[in-house]
């Protein structure tokens, strides 16, 4: 038997990643970028056992059930053709954070069962050759492979479809705090949201116009500005927002309490303070903010009627292994 365990982190997309060129090989639309979230983790041990008939998968001590089981018995199949190695596997992995509510819990469960069962199989990749692969699980999972803030390049093919960082970790020290509204879990999971994206007529245009928007927030981050920053970053929330309700059939994910937040962060935004919002494919609200003011905007937060709790996060590290 072999066995290694990895760890990562989650991500939020400042640029959206929405749709795909390619659903199999997840080649998407529009190249995006993110920054790892260093509270908030996946631990995934992988071990591949001559004795098992079938792989097996257990989420936060529990058998998973068939979708999930599935989706990672595939995405093994594709590490067993990379290794040659023949025997089923045991997964076990563990989120410390809620699954399935707009914090992406793909992206770090993919990235770290990357590295941990491509190393299991005795594998050795390359960050470029471990971001390519977690790809496959979950487009956004290329994103949590490198550290800091990341890019995903979209490429047009396998080879040329991956993420790779900007700048470290240490290098903005911006805080996101991610307003919990429902635990729920979402209706309608991205992978079948990325399938709906090209039946909005706003798709084509918001995919057209995304390097654009790439370059604004590659600059910002770069230059460190916020206010460039989170005109670009809230626009670019908005316009996928705005593809996911005029879809067919249409996506809406918002909750009162998400429009609350929207609206209190955008006065507090207006009156000087240094915070922005976007969402992702869930009723959450990420306000990112700067270090100075993150005491008050949490404080601020937990005041709004709806939000249950505010996780908080800094930049966070790439996957890396563990002992375990
Ligand atoms: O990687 P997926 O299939 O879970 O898609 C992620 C989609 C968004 O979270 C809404 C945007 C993004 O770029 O992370």
């Amino acid at each position: 038997m072999t066995a290694a365990t990895a760890l990562a982190h989650p991500n939020i997309a400042f640029i959206k990643y929405w749709g795909d060129k390619d659903p199999v090989l997840r080649i998407p639309a529009n190249g995006s970028l993110s920054m790892n979230l260093d509270n908030l983790y996946s631990l995934t041990k992988v071990s591949f056992d001559p004795e098992l008939v079938w792989d097996e998968l257990f989420i936060d001590g529990q058998v998973a059930g068939d979708t999930a089981h599935q989706r990672v018995s595939h995405f093994l199949d594709h590490v067993r053709k990379l290794s040659g190695i023949a025997s089923k596997a045991r997964v076990e992995s563990e989120n410390n954070f809620p699954t399935g509510v707009g914090v992406a819990s793909s992206a770090s469960a993919f990235a770290a069962l990357s590295l941990a069962a491509s190393r299991a199989a005795g594998l050795d990749l390359d960050e470029r050759s471990l971001s390519r692969l977690a790809r496959r699980g979950s487009g956004s999972a290329c994103r949590s492979v490198p550290a800091g803030f990341v890019e995903w390049q979209p490429g047009e093919d396998d080879e040329r479809s991956y993420a790779k960082s900007i700048a470290p970790a240490d290098h903005w020290q911006l805080y996101d705090c991610i307003a919990i509204i429902s635990q729920e879990h979402k209706e309608t999971g991205s992978q079948e949201g990325h399938r709906l994206a090209d039946s909005s007529l706003l798709q084509r245009t918001r995919v057209e116009d995304a390097p654009r928007r790439l370059g604004l927030c590659r600059e910002a981050i770069l230059k460190r500005d916020f206010e460039a920053f989170a005109d670009i970053v809230e626009f670019d929330s908005n316009l996928m927002h705005a593809v996911m309700m005029t879809s067919q059939p249409q996506l809406f994910y918002w909750l009162p309490a998400t429009i609350a937040v929207m609206q209190a962060v955008s006065e507090w935004r207006k009156s000087g303070t240094a915070v922005c919002f976007t969402i992702d494919a869930g009723p959450n609200v990420h306000i990112i903010t700067l270090e100075e003011n993150s005491p008050g905007v949490i404080a601020d937060l937990m005041h709004i009627p709806g939000v249950k709790k505010v996780l908080v996060s800094r930049p966070g590290a790439g996957v890396r292994l563990v002992n375990g």
